[in-house]
């Protein structure tokens, strides 16, 4: 695979004239998400340890889900641990993590080289409490080779996925090719699942800090994901499936649309793909009538507070947080860039040649509200989706019941 650092290296092995790397005088430990390509960040740290002679880097991985991860890393922090020195922050989590004064400021540190929402999701209270590890939003990911064969344009509305769905299925008569694949499970991503028709018909959640709630908007939302599965285009388990489910069956050539982030691209496109060449990305489709509009993802690094490492820690991070790494995990892991100008990068686009439309779309976002009661609010909307599509719950009471929990969380 290709790699930016291949100059580096040879300059920090030049410098260190081949001799042995000197032993570790620090050693940092790094939290990392287990979805989110953790060998390949190992190829960024090596490159750190080669150019920081007396630094040693280990990673540590947990969680496949973001609130999966945030459930042990609260473990940790509760406790003080020192163990971990540097962790990544799901975009929701640092304002959180902050006011429980888990992460240490990077004091006086200039955000302008990010793009604006890295630079406020990581700014609390005018400090800098985290710094861009990525940029994410949810795509539609779609079988391009199918779609051609069909004659089929990537559909703009989710009728017109619909369609496409009945026709591609009603000519190649493939019993275990789903329509469509999307997380209808009760983790983190099911509050953009829910989010994603509901802010299509043009209408916000939070407004000023105050809950915005139609409930005719959520009930609509609900019944759609719901309909998805009553017409057979979403498997019947759709309440079981997370993210990482969606990336696996896409790749397996077993879903012509799926709903997913970033990072299913770099593995669309692997050697255990069977759907290599044949993937089309574009924005997700909206309600008829209404606006395409997404959800912004991304992951931040913070340092622990309870690191004994501070200096050392928040070095590493710049760099994990620079442009030269970000550069390296959009071409080796499908990770979309915080810095502007590399979606325009001839080597990124190389890779990906679909981040050239992508900063728009991250660009205009919408955010999960930010609250220190987030994990409430997330709670709510996830445990609701599912319930809905696990067939316990009707849509109606759905939204009914999201309206009532956020009224007492977001007064
Ligand atoms: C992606 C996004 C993150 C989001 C998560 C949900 O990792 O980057 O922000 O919360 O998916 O599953």
């Amino acid at each position: 695979m290709k790699t930016t650092f291949a100059a580096g290296a040879m300059l920090s092995a030049a410098l260190l004239g081949g001799a042995p790397l000197a032993h570790a005088d620090t050693e940092l430990k790094v939290f990392v998400s287990s979805q989110h390509q953790p060998d390949v960040w190992r190829k960024v740290l090596d490159q750190y340890e080669a150019a920081n002679p007396g630094t040693k880097v280990t990673i540590e991985t947990g969680g496949n889900t973001s609130e999966a991860q945030v459930q042990y890393l609260n473990t940790v922090m509760t406790a003080k641990d020192t163990a971990l020195d540097v962790l990544i922050l799901d975009v929701i989590r640092p304002a959180q993590f902050a006011a429980a004064g888990w992460t240490s400021p990077f004091d006086g540190k200039d955000m302008s080289a990010y793009l604006p929402a890295y630079s406020e999701a990581n700014t609390v209270d005018g400090k800098v409490v985290a710094l861009p590890a990525f940029a994410d939003a949810m795509f539609l990911y779609y079988r391009k080779d199918l779609l051609e064969k069909h004659g089929i344009q990537p559909p703009k509305t989710w009728d017109e996925l619909k369609a496409a769905v009945k026709t591609i299925n009603g000519a190649e008569k493939n019993p275990d090719l789903q329509g469509l694949s999307f997380q209808g499970k009760a983790i983190e991503g099911a509050v953009c699942t829910f989010l994603l028709p509901y802010w299509s018909q043009g209408k916000t959640l939070v407004d000023n800090g105050r809950l915005n709630f139609d409930r005719d908007a959520a009930e609509k939302s609900l019944a759609l994901w719901k309909s998805f599965v009553d017409e057979g285009m979403s498997k019947k388990n759709i309440a079981e499936v997370a993210t990482d489910d969606t990336r696996k069956e896409f790749q397996a050539g077993d879903a012509i649309f799926a709903v997913n982030w970033s990072y299913a691209w770099a593995q669309s496109q692997g050697k255990d793909s069977a759907v290599a060449g044949k993937v089309g990305v574009a924005r997700l489709p909206a309600m008829t009538g209404g606006e395409q509009s997404t959800c912004l993802g991304g992951w931040e690094w913070g340092v622990s507070a309870y690191s004994t490492h501070q200096d050392e820690a928040k070095k590493l991070v710049e760099y994990l947080s620079g442009k030269d790494s970000s550069k390296y995990m959009a071409i080796n892991g499908s990770l979309l860039p915080t810095y502007g100008d590399l979606y325009k990068d001839a080597d990124v686009l190389k890779a990906a040649p679909w981040f050239a439309d992508a900063l728009q779309v991250v660009e205009t976002a919408k955010p999960r509200p930010v609250t220190p009661r987030y994990n409430e609010v997330s709670e709510t909307i996830r445990t609701t989706v599912n319930a809905v599509l696990a067939g316990v719950m009707t849509p109606e009471d759905g939204a009914a019941q999201i309206e009532a929990r956020l009224k007492r969380v977001l007064r």
